[in-house]
């Protein structure tokens, strides 16, 4: 499947970079499907962030994605945003168009429920309330995510209230904010639990939530990657919860970047998933 004429690129652009696992997850894909090209961490600056996007047409490269800091940045400098991306308010991904425009989109919402339907077949987001903790870029992604699939309640608690009200304002629809010392108890009744703060990642403390209110057959998803189990996903575990990840939710939000760059939909696969988490630690205690 080479393409002798052409050698396919795709980079992330972050300052800091390095830490990014998506380049072992892009070249894996193009080992995988035999086509000749390359993912590349492109440590850039906030700074340099226009210039640098820019030069995409003319490096060849099909696109991009875009990590910490220059989410929202990126959507002044694009051409135009798609629409998930305009009501998420940040783009993860840049697609080169064959004039050489960039188009921005956000592949956050699909990543987030299409890991959870490869995990859960039997999982939807209608049987019952889901409670989303957190009001950055990551909630509102899921936020959207779980109101397009359907939900028909989504409680809605963020440290600072203000975050969370705006989403409601902006989104409308099934979400009621909760506040934040009432989280504990909010947990009554829930089909579902989604961490969607920075509390968990390596680094932070663990999100303070009491688990004792919430069903056991309630979905706890985690949109940390990093570790693989944080404390919140070992707490649900242990009290007889179904757990996933936020690690499947990176993988699969490459594949409509792909098909945008390279017009290839790869799969997330057991092998790939194992190789990526190979590369991180297993638990919060690590
Ligand atoms: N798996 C994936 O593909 C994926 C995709 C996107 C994000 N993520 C992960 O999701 C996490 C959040 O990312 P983001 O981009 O949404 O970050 P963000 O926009 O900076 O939002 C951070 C969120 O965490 C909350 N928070 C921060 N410190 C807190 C504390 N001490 N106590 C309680 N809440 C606190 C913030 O609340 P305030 O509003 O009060 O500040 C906010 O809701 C990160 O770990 C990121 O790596 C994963």
């Amino acid at each position: 499947m080479a393409n002798p004429e052409r050698f396919l690129l795709a980079g992330v652009m972050g300052w800091p970079v390095m830490h990014s696992r998506s380049p072992k997850l892009h070249n894996y894909w193009f080992e995988k499907y035999g086509l000749a090209g390359s993912y590349v961490p492109l440590a850039v600056k906030p700074e340099g962030l226009r210039t640098a996007l820019r030069a995409l047409p003319s490096l060849c490269f099909s696109g991009c994605n875009l990590t910490i800091p220059h989410k929202q940045a990126a959507m002044a400098i694009v051409d135009e945003n798609d629409l998930i991306a305009r009501k998420i308010g940040a783009i993860s991904c840049v697609v080169v168009r064959p004039d050489g425009s960039l188009l921005g989109s956000n592949n956050d919402c699909y990543g987030f429920i299409h890991n959870i339907v490869q995990e859960f077949p039997d999982w939807r987001a209608d049987t019952g309330p889901a409670v989303v903790i957190g009001a950055g870029g990551g909630a509102r992604a899921v936020v959207y995510a779980l109101a397009e699939r359907g939900a028909r309640e989504i409680r809605l608690i963020n440290r600072t209230f203000a975050h969370a009200q705006r989403i409601v304002e902006e989104f409308g629809g099934p979400i009621t904010v909760v506040p934040w010392q009432e989280r504990h108890i909010s947990l009554a009744g829930a089909a579902m639990l989604v961490n969607a703060t920075s509390q968990g990642m390596v680094g932070n403390p663990p999100l303070d939530l009491n688990l004792a209110k919430l069903p056991q057959n309630a979905l706890v998803a985690d949109i940390i990657y990093i570790p693989r189990e944080t404390a919140l996903l070992a707490a649900a575990r242990a009290h007889g919860n179904r757990t996933i990840s936020g690690l499947g939710m990176l993988l699969h939000q490459g594949r409509p970047a792909w098909k945008a760059w390279f017009g290839v939909e790869p799969e997330v696969t057991p092998e790939l998933h194992a190789l990526l988490a190979a590369t991180i630690p297993q638990s919060w205690q690590a």
